[in-house]
């Protein structure tokens, strides 16, 4: 499974990249709008920062249109731009219009296996499912990755599922049993998965242990 980080901070991104934990970034205007520097220029950066791994950029605009041209111009920060594209009518335009120009798009808002289908008929290089926004309103998200899983799977379709809105590592476990394609999490979701309390027991036992022996 793919491991993206979701944030549009430089900093974190490199922290965890210089570890090889990451194969990717996952950004949105809501992630950009809590960084100070200038969204475009952050979005570069990422793209220049992140070699060969695939760096989703969103679109702001919401005509087929707009979402096109804005499109067109977000993957020229870098040949590793997928491009994010909201699950709705001109959104599943853009997207095959983007994809016939070999520009992968990434659909993103998908609350259920029927948008799925739709996104991936469209052509999308990723689907984003938001498990976390549908626990929160009663659902269990994770069911539906199952359920799109097996569809894909039926019918052979190259679109990745990529688990998207990760509130916690049950999330991570859950999806990488299913066989989701990827997953993109925030930072403090892949701190809880480094850190575990008898390893920092453990470690510092030994530690003491040894200043017995000096
Ligand atoms: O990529 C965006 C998605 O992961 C949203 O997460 O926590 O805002 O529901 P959240």
């Amino acid at each position: 499974m793919k491991i993206f980080l979701d944030t549009a901070n430089i900093k974190s991104i490199k922290f965890y990249n210089d570890m090889g934990l990451i194969d990717g970034v996952t950004t949105n205007p809501s992630l950009l709008a809590k960084e100070k520097d200038n969204p475009h220029k952050i979005m570069k950066s990422i793209s220049n920062m992140m070699d060969k791994g695939d760096v989703s950029l969103e679109v702001i605009g919401t005509t087929s249109s707009e979402m096109i041209k804005e499109g067109r111009q977000l993957k020229q920060y870098g040949d590793n731009v997928v491009v994010k594209c909201p699950m709705t009518a001109d959104g599943l335009i853009a997207c095959k219009k983007l994809t016939s120009e070999n520009i992968p798009v990434n659909i993103t808002l998908i609350f259920s296996s029927n948008q799925a289908i739709l996104a991936a008929k469209s052509g999308a290089k990723y689907i984003s499912p938001f498990i976390g926004r549908l626990d929160d309103i009663g659902n269990d998200g994770i069911n539906i990755i199952g359920e799109i899983k097996q569809i894909f799977q039926n019918y052979d379709y190259n679109t990745q599922i990529l688990v998207a809105s990760v509130r916690h590592p049950m999330h991570v476990i859950q999806s990488a049993k299913i066989g989701a394609d990827a997953i993109t999490m925030p930072p403090k979701i892949l701190d809880k998965m480094i850190q575990h309390n008898l390893t920092t027991i453990g470690l510092n036992n030994f530690l003491s242990d040894w200043k017995k022996i000096k």
